[in-house]
């Protein structure tokens, strides 16, 4: 679990002013909106404190920071070990890179890695990567997906499963490859590791 006073960067964030580096087009800026609405409604519903209450929006606020920046201007933000990464899972790592030190470490490690997942995310980064995918905006109209975003406080892991198996058949269906990260999430749920 996170701890400590907001950073700067973390309160104006919570209250969906962002850093003069982002690069959010006025629809992306809607998503991530809407993502910081679930994770605050997530993170008063488990009852956190008013500050990680804000820490969660903000981290909602600033996962997709540099969503739309051209990938060639993301490569030189990331390590030297993230580069191979396909082209749309880098804004994560390049955010993350910009953000540390200015906002708290789980923030940093959640939005590193809200696009692929990974097996060790803690409950800050599985909610992340969960209101990502479920968003209403993203997902109107289907109540399978509300119905999910109903359960994620009250059975996380479960909802995690529905989630890590519906983005790997989206990708075996359209012949993709599937990030060593998001296989051992996968293999991490299953064998029990759950938020
Ligand atoms: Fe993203
Ligand atoms: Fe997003």
């Amino acid at each position: 679990m996170t701890a400590g006073a907001l950073t700067p960067v973390e309160a104006d964030a919570a209250r969906g002013i962002l850093p003069d580096w982002a690069v959010a087009t006025p629809a992306r800026r809607a998503h991530m909106s809407r993502v910081a609405a679930l994770m605050e409604s997530w993170a008063r519903e488990r009852g956190l404190s008013e500050t990680e209450i804000a820490r969660w929006t903000a981290t909602g606020w600033l996962h997709d920071a540099l969503r739309d920046a051209p990938p060639a201007e993301l490569i030189p933000l990331v390590a030297e070990s993230e580069r191979d990464l396909p082209l749309e899972a880098l804004h994560g790592p390049a955010a993350a890179g910009q953000l540390e030190g200015q906002v708290d470490p789980a923030v940093v490690s959640a939005i590193r890695h809200h696009t692929l997942g990974h097996p060790e995310l803690d409950p800050l980064g599985r909610a992340l990567y969960l209101a990502d995918y479920l968003e209403p905006g993203r997902r109107s109209g289907a109540e399978e997906w509300a119905e999910l975003r109903d359960r994620v406080v009250s059975d996380p892991g479960a909802v995690m499963i529905e989630v890590v198996s519906s983005r790997i058949s989206h990708l075996l269906d359209a012949r993709l490859p599937i990030h060593d990260h998001t296989i051992r999430l996968w293999t991490s749920l299953l064998s029990g590791n759950r938020p």
